[in-house]
């Protein structure tokens, strides 16, 4: 890392699913993204010497090797075992002991292992939930425990508002930025980038891989490697997969635009918007063919507390939380 990237600071979304850095490189805006996934094969000195030799990130772990970041997929089909997460829902996995080393691990094959003092380092959380359920306090602390130990200067970003930080530059970061995850969608309403409303809801793409999956008799990764490849909200169902698949999508849109009802309407907080303002949607489970068409077709049916000048899908949708998470990084810090 030159001293002028350690001036500017990056921008870091620790997403369930995957794990982007953003910085800028040479005036431009440069993403490395890692899976925030992990396998776990038997231990034998040849494999570890071969996934020495071929840099493949891993660890040993008593009798086994743990192979963590974008290579775990891959193995994962190789011995026919499913990756595992170090984050469920948008937090750390209580169901696994070791995540938050694991998250550590892929964290540092992202931005490098040598000592970050100096460096401005602004990291996305979960907004609080709207059902009030709290588990994100533990999150929160461990994660900002563990960038710590880097030697970071740090600050969080709730990753809604991070997406208006990263997309709506041109409205002076007012406007509602949504972003459609893995493990949570998660929405915030800001008004001259000062956050106003911020909620999370924890139905996003896994809930649609799991219902989907359980609704057809097939296994979440299938459905989630069909739904990645091929899926698009277009009104055609060729098979029950694709047809389990837009059941749950819709389920998860609706409960989204439900949510933002709720929350957009009983706030007393809200200023007096002078004027309509847009909604980008970002986020892996925004993607779909057909998805913004939709989401705004969910919201003109019926009443909706505030005006919407345009609904519009980010250019980078995978990449919007982290670019937000570095704008603040190198303008609020
Ligand atoms: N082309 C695609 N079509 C549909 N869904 C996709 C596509 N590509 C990725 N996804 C889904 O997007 C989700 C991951 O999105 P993203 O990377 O924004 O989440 P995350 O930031 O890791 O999670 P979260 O914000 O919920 O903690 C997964 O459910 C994945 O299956
Ligand atoms: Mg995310």
């Amino acid at each position: 890392m030159s001293d002028t990237e350690r001036e500017l600071g990056m921008g870091l979304d620790i997403g369930t699913s995957r794990i982007v850095l953003a910085r800028r490189v040479q005036g431009k805006f440069d993403f490395q993204a890692q899976l925030n996934a992990f396998v776990t094969i038997p231990f034998s000195k040849l494999t570890h010497k071969v996934l020495k030799k071929e840099g493949v990130p891993h660890k040993v772990r008593g009798g086994e090797i743990v192979i963590y970041g974008n290579e775990s997929p891959r193995f994962a089909e190789l011995f026919h075992v499913e990756t595992r997460r170090p984050m469920l829902n948008g937090v750390v996995n209580p169901g696994e002991p070791d995540s938050l080393e694991l998250i550590r691990h892929i964290v540092t094959i992202l931005v490098g292992g040598e000592h970050k003092l100096g460096c401005k380092l602004c990291y996305s959380l979960p907004a609080p939930r709207l059902d009030a359920c709290e588990d994100r306090q533990y999150h929160d602390a461990a994660v900002r425990q563990l960038l710590s130990e880097f030697g970071f200067e740090l600050r969080s970003i709730d990753e809604g508002l991070a997406v208006v930080f990263g997309e709506l530059e041109a409205s002076n970061y007012t406007g509602v930025g949504i972003s459609f995850g893995g493990g949570m969608c998660n929405v915030c309403l800001a008004y001259l980038s000062i956050p106003v409303v911020s909620f999370s809801l924890p139905k996003a793409g896994d809930y649609v891989d799991a219902s989907a999956a359980a609704a057809t008799g097939e296994v979440a990764t299938r459905v989630r490697g069909l739904k990645e490849q091929s899926f698009a909200l277009n009104g055609k169902v060729p098979d029950k997969i694709q047809r389990a698949l837009t059941v749950y999508y819709g389920d998860m849109m609706r409960s989204l635009v439900g949510a933002m009802r709720e929350a957009f309407s009983e706030t007393r907080r809200l200023p007096k918007l002078d004027r309509p303002v847009p909604i980008v949607l970002s986020g892996g489970s925004a993607l779909p063919e057909g998805f913004r068409e939709h989401f705004e077709s969910l919201l003109k049916d019926g009443e909706f507390p505030i005006a919407v000048s345009e609904v519009t899908l980010a250019p980078e949708p995978l990449n919007s939380t982290a670019k937000g998470a570095l704008m603040a990084a190198l303008t609020d810090m």
